[in-house]
């Protein structure tokens, strides 16, 4: 294979060489079909087998109990900014959100469209260099919204805040897969697959069954949670080819050890940059430690001057996409699960010598 570049996009991101070229591998002919998976009809057995086996690898990796649905849907986690409340918001019709940065800001944003939502935990005050210190949750709230890990600011709850009995509803986007969860510990949970998982246009959901109480009148079909569950995710045509991916990602992953040793690498991973990052007055990283993203690395130069100089010097090299997200700026390294010590070591190994030279 031609050489790959360390790419530390947020998203879409780098995928495992190893899933890249068994793509290559088997795309005329997919599992004896004589056809790509992109080919496929989603209602024929082949893709059934590859739909059906994605699923079951993920319900491995990540011990999903028996009365969890896992959805395979469209629309990107943005949609389910909108499915939340349509489909969850339908008790008190009020539901509590924790704001710690972009990502969940946005949920907020759309989500107050749809039900009474109240900012029960905030950390816009600290500008998302912590979690909330404190909450005020509404015991009578349909559900508690969360975004675990912000991808933009790389901020990372330590532990998830205590909700009582309202379900904790969370946007993994960012950490699927990264470190071992319990998915108890959540109603439902939804990622876009364009990070941890596999191509975009696909987002994940996994969903307790009794908060499978039907979405409110006139939801849009194809938002309509319990309708997509009845159908297998297969309402209309479901984005079979990143599905497919993802099951490549999947049997990737448990051949690499599963969650459990992917989350080993990703602390080692973490460390090793957090660490040049914190041995050095050139570098900042504003994310208390104890609250620091083991996937989104955001930094800043203390002379923002050189930030163009940074990514251009380390995109010769094929160290790709380091620039922050517009909305903050700076510097970012996104290290999933598919970028290796190695390709953190060779980023490394270039901000040392960066220093070097202009610090
Ligand atoms: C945490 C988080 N939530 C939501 C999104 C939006 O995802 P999508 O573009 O799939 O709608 C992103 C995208 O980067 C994200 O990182």
């Amino acid at each position: 294979m031609t050489q790959r570049a360390w790419n530390f996009s947020a998203g879409p991101a780098m995928l495992p060489g190893a899933v890249i070229e068994r793509i290559q591998e088997e795309l005329p002919d997919t599992n004896g079909s004589g056809m790509s998976a992109m080919e496929m009809s989603h209602r024929g057995a082949d893709f059934r087998h590859i739909a059906e086996a994605a699923e079951a690898d993920l319900r491995e990796l990540m011990a999903i109990p028996d009365d969890y649905r896992v959805l395979f849907l469209q629309g990107g986690a943005t949609a389910l900014f909108s499915v939340l409340p349509l489909n969850l918001a339908n008790g008190s019709g009020r539901a509590d959100y924790v704001r710690t940065g972009h990502w969940s800001s946005k949920a907020i944003a759309e989500g107050r469209r749809f039900c009474q939502l109240h900012i029960a935990g905030d950390s816009e005050e600290n500008e998302y260099t912590r979690v909330p210190d404190d909450y005020d949750f509404d015991p009578g709230a349909d559900y508690v919204h969360v975004t675990p890990n912000e991808t933009i600011h790389g901020l990372r709850f330590p532990d998830l805040p205590d909700t009582g009995a309202v379900p904790v509803v969370a946007d993994l986007s960012s950490a699927i897969l990264s470190e071992p969860i319990n998915v108890r510990d959540y109603g439902l949970i939804y990622a876009g697959a364009q990070k941890n998982i596999g191509p975009a246009g696909l987002c994940i959901v996994i969903v307790r069954e009794d908060l499978l109480t039907g979405a409110r009148e006139g939801t849009p079909a194809l938002m309509d949670l319990k309708a997509q569950a009845g159908a297998g995710s297969m309402l209309n045509t479901p984005p079979t080819f990143a599905w497919y991916v993802a099951g490549l990602v999947f049997q990737w992953l448990k051949a690499q050890g599963g969650v459990e040793a992917m989350a080993h690498r990703n602390r080692k991973k973490a460390e090793l940059l957090y660490g040049a990052i914190d041995g050095s007055d050139f570098y900042r990283n504003p994310v208390v430690p104890a609250c620091r993203s083991l996937m989104n690395v955001p930094f800043f130069l203390a002379d923002s001057a050189l930030e163009d100089r940074f990514k251009s010097e380390a995109r010769d090299l094929g160290l790709l996409t380091l620039g922050g997200h517009r909305a903050v700026g700076g510097l970012r390294a996104s290290i999933y699960n598919a970028m290796p010590l190695e390709g953190v070591q060779a980023l490394v190994d270039f901000m040392a010598d960066f220093e070097r030279r202009y610090g």
